[in-house]
């Protein structure tokens, strides 16, 4: 029997834990549409606000950096608002999304943002009434700002603020609600901790942050000289650890987001607490746009059933018990490094990572190698971390270098 990878969150089900993330993928019927067939678990609709400054967009609103390192490592750069339509629109295009998920089986996740106290409930109203399974409130969003009134990142960063308008909604509506999280300036623990009081079914964990780039000739801030989101597969271990922190220590119910970019990352989102996983750059970096939903099941259900997992449950939280604080770690056992002499190539790179001057080249049969002296190896890690065909080991009972991708 092939593992299990539904998944149940304040007691909804989902057929699997792909949410698609509310943003472009998401952007109306349509897309939200191509997310159910995709095989998502769930989808999250882009953010519905009544501030009509937020649903005009800037051109062009993406640019990448490091891209280089694409489509491994790189970062998103972008600067896009919320929902393009006005909220009578949004309500039409979520009654057509609810029919979609309805058809599917998809679990349907209203997103809004309000501008007074008053909006936050009206429109949290307006979106339960449509039917959808559930609420995310959208406190991390990185552009928002100078509105005359708390938005984005900026409530999300203001504990009491936070706690105020999470209560409002909660108090307004009877469908689960979840807090998207910031980790600008504040910590997501104390957040959390914050809108569980007043509330809140979950937290998604954690949006991304502002950020500045410049061009080179100008000095000119890039896209629209002004500040912008930036995320990408980078954020995986950040993302990581703010789940796992809220899971130890807040113990609500975890939606992960942020640099979640292949079926590994999604394990990983797993061991550490989260329930539902979301993605969106992925998808939109990616060069498959929807059909990336299907490979990260395929991953996921592979690696369950080849570790003998039944479910996804079995490996919630695994991490958990085994994150220990820094007086208690193992400062005793070394580990060393050694070379593979049939993988070495004879780049002569790791003689230059060595600040230990452990590693020379020496000549065998007429081809360069590498030599680490074990008496000077100071079995720091860097040379295996780094080697670009993979041909420097670690020996030691305390080696987990990851698995390098
Ligand atoms: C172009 C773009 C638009 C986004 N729009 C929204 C939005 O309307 N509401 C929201 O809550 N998050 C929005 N996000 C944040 C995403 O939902 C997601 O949390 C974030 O991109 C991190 O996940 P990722 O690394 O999978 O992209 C947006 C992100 C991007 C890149």
């Amino acid at each position: 029997m092939k593992p299990d990878l539904s998944v149940e969150l304040c007691g909804i089900k989902f057929k699997n834990p792909i949410v698609i993330a509310s943003a472009t993928p998401t952007k109306d019927a349509k897309y939200m549409r191509r997310c159910v067939e995709g095989g998502a678990g769930g989808v999250i609709s882009k953010t519905i606000s009544p501030e009509p400054l937020l649903t005009k967009y800037v051109s062009p609103r993406f640019t990448v950096l490091h891209k280089k390192g694409w489509p491994q490592v790189y970062s998103n750069y972008s600067c896009e608002f919320l929902a393009t339509y006005s909220v009578e629109d949004w309500m039409n295009e979520l009654k057509l999304a609810r029919k979609y998920c309805d058809e599917a089986g998809t679990v349907l996740i209203g997103s809004i943002s309000g501008d007074s106290l008053k909006t936050w409930s009206e429109l949290a109203k307006q979106v339960e009434d449509i039917g959808v399974d559930m609420l995310e409130l959208n406190f991390g969003c990185p552009h928002p700002r100078d509105l005359g009134y708390k938005s984005g990142q900026e409530l999300g960063s203001d504990p009491n603020a936070a706690a105020e308008v999470t209560k409002v909604v909660v108090d307004s509506v009877k469908i689960p609600v979840f807090v998207k999280l910031t980790a600008e300036a504040v910590s997501p623990v104390f957040v959390a901790q914050r809108v569980k009081e007043a509330g809140a079914g979950g937290v998604t964990v954690v949006n991304r942050f502002p950020a500045l780039d410049v061009d080179l000739d100008t000095g000119r801030p890039l896209l629209h000289s002004t500040f912008a989101g930036v995320g990408g597969p980078w954020m995986r271990p950040i993302t990581l650890k703010w789940i796992a922190k809220v899971a130890r220590e807040v113990g609500l119910p975890i939606s992960a987001t942020n640099g979640i970019n292949t079926w590994k990352d999604m394990i990983k989102c797993t061991m550490v607490g989260a329930t539902t996983i979301q993605t969106c750059t992925a998808l939109m970096y990616g060069t498959k746009q929807y059909g990336h939903i299907q490979d990260f099941l395929d991953g996921m259900q592979n690696y369950l059933a080849e570790k003998g997992y039944k479910s996804l449950n079995d490996i919630r939280g695994i991490t958990l018990p085994q994150i220990k604080t820094w007086d208690v770690v193992d400062r005793e056992t070394k580990a060393i490094s050694k070379v593979n002499n049939e993988k070495c190539i004879g780049c002569g790179f790791c003689p230059t990572w060595c600040f230990y001057d452990a590693i020379s080249m020496f000549e065998q049969d007429g081809k360069r190698k590498a030599s680490i002296d074990p008496q000077i190896c100071d079995g720091c890690g860097l040379c295996a971390s780094l080697c670009p065909k993979d041909a420097i080991t670690m020996e030691g009972k305390q080696v987990f270098l990851g698995d390098l991708d």
